[in-house]
C-alpha cells in the first residue's frame, strides 16, 4: 500500500482534516498528529476498523484504546459518569481539556468491545491538536500512538512513515508535536476516604497539579493475569538496541570493545554522564538547559536517533523526577526493560 503523506498547513488544515474523514468513513485508519504524539486513528464505533488497527500495530488485544472526542458533550457517547464524580470529572475537564489528560470511566455499551478490550470502562480525551480535534468534532475515534507495538512512540510525521509506512493510506503531517509524551490517564474513582485519582499513566500533566483536584493514589493492584492499565506494561517505548537506564542505583561501566551512545539531559556539566566516557554519540534531550518541557519534546526523537546511530548500547541519564519529569522517566524506564529485542 502507498502511504499518502499529507501537510496540513496553517491555513488549509480543514481540508486535511476532510481527507482524513473520507478514508475514516469507509473504515480506513490514518495516522493524525495530536499535541502528544501521532495517533493511529480508526472510527471508535467501527469494530471492523479499530481491529485494524491493533492489527496494523501488532497490538495484543488485551491492550486498550483511547477515545478522542471532538466536544465535552460528547463525553456521553462513549462513557456514563457516576454522580458521585459527576463534579470532580467536570472540573478535570473544565481545567486540562482540550489538552493532554485522558480520563478512565465507565463505558457506554454502545462502544464496541475491542476498543476498551473489554473492560467495562473507557478511556477518553479531547485533543488540543487541531486536526486531531477537528477530526473527533466529526467522528470519535479510537487512537493509540502510532507505531509498532511496544516500540518508540512517533512525534513527527516522518517517525510515523518509519514505523508504519505502507501499512497505512494517510499520515497527516501536522508538525512536531508539543508536548512530546503520551497524555497522563488518570481514573476518577470513590473510594472509602472520598474522592481518587488513580494515576494510570504519568504524563505532561503532573500530579503535583491534579493533586488539587483529589487525592492522587497508585492504581489498584490487580490479578496477575488482567492489566487494568496496560499503559503500565513494564517493557515499552523501546528501541531495539539495547538500552541501561541510569536510574540513582546503577553506575556506568563499559565493557571492552563495546560502543555507546549517551542521552543525556542538558549535556556538559551538572552531574552529566558526557565526560565520563569517550562515547561513540551523543543526544540531549534539553541542550544547556535543563528544562524539562523541553525534554519531554525531544526524549522520543533522541531516542530513535541514537537508535539509528548503530551503537552496541545506549545509556541513559534520569532526569528530575519532578512534574513531566515523572513521565520522561517512566518512558526511559520501561525503554530499558523492552529494549535490544
Ligand atoms: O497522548 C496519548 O494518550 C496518545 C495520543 C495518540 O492521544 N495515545 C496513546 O495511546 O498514548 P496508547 O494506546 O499508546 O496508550 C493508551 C493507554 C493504554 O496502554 C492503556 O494503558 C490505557 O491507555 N487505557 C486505555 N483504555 C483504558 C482503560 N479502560 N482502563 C485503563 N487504561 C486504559
Ligand atoms: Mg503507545
Amino acid at each position: 500500500m502507498d502511504t499518502k503523506l499529507v501537510v496540513a498547513d496553517f491555513e488549509d488544515w480543514r481540508q486535511t482534516v476532510d481527507e482524513a474523514i473520507a478514508l475514516l468513513e469507509q473504515g480506513e485508519v490514518v495516522a493524525l498528529p495530536t499535541e502528544t504524539v501521532y495517533g493511529l486513528a480508526a472510527d471508535a464505533f467501527n469494530a471492523e476498523a479499530v481491529a485494524k488497527v491493533f492489527e496494523i500495530k501488532e497490538r495484543p488485544s488485551f491492550d486498550p484504546l483511547i477515545v478522542h472526542i471532538g466536544h465535552k458533550r460528547d463525553l456521553e457517547k462513549v462513557a456514563m459518569v457516576p454522580e458521585e464524580l459527576d463534579e470532580l470529572v467536570d472540573e478535570l475537564i473544565e481545567a486540562y481539556w482540550p489538552g493532554p489528560l485522558t480520563l478512565v470511566l465507565p463505558k457506554r455499551p454502545e462502544v464496541p468491545d475491542i476498543v476498551t478490550s473489554g473492560l467495562d470502562t473507557v478511556a477518553v480525551r479531547i485533543s488540543a491538536h487541531e486536526v486531531m480535534r477537528g477530526v473527533s468534532r466529526q467522528m470519535p475515534v479510537a487512537a493509540p500512538s502510532a507505531n509498532r507495538f511496544g516500540r518508540i512512540s512517533p512525534t513527527s510525521a516522518q517517525a510515523v512513515i518509519e514505523e508504519l509506512g505502507g501499512k497505512i493510506p494517510l499520515v497527516i503531517d501536522g508538525g512536531a508535536c508539543r508536548d512530546g509524551v503520551e497524555s497522563t490517564i488518570v481514573a476518577p474513582a470513590m473510594e472509602e476516604k472520598g474522592l481518587v485519582l488513580r494515576m494510570m499513566r504519568p504524563g505532561p500533566i503532573p500530579k503535583e497539579d491534579l493533586r488539587k483536584f483529589a487525592k492522587v493514589v497508585k492504581p489498584k493492584k490487580t490479578k496477575a493475569d488482567h492489566i487494568e492499565s496496560p499503559g503500565q506494561i513494564e517493557s515499552h517505548y523501546a528501541p531495539t538496541t539495547p538500552m541501561i537506564f541510569m536510574d540513582k542505583k546503577v553506575t556506568f561501566e563499559p565493557e571492552e570493545g563495546k560502543s555507546y551512545g549517551l542521552l543525556s539531559y542538558r549535556g556538559e556539566g551538572n552531574a552529566s554522564l558526557v565526560e565520563k566516557h569517550d562515547w561513540d554519540a551523543i543526544e540531549m534531550m534539553s541542550p544547556g538547559k535543563g528544562k524539562l518541557a523541553e525534554g519531554a519534546v525531544r526524549l522520543f526523537y533522541c531516542l530513535r536517533a541514537l537508535d539509528a546511530a548503530g551503537v552496541d548500547v545506549i545509556v541513559a541519564e534520569a532526569v528530575s523526577e519532578t512534574g513531566i519529569g515523572v513521565a520522561i522517566n517512566d518512558r526511559l524506564r520501561r525503554a530499558s526493560v523492552g529494549s535490544g529485542k
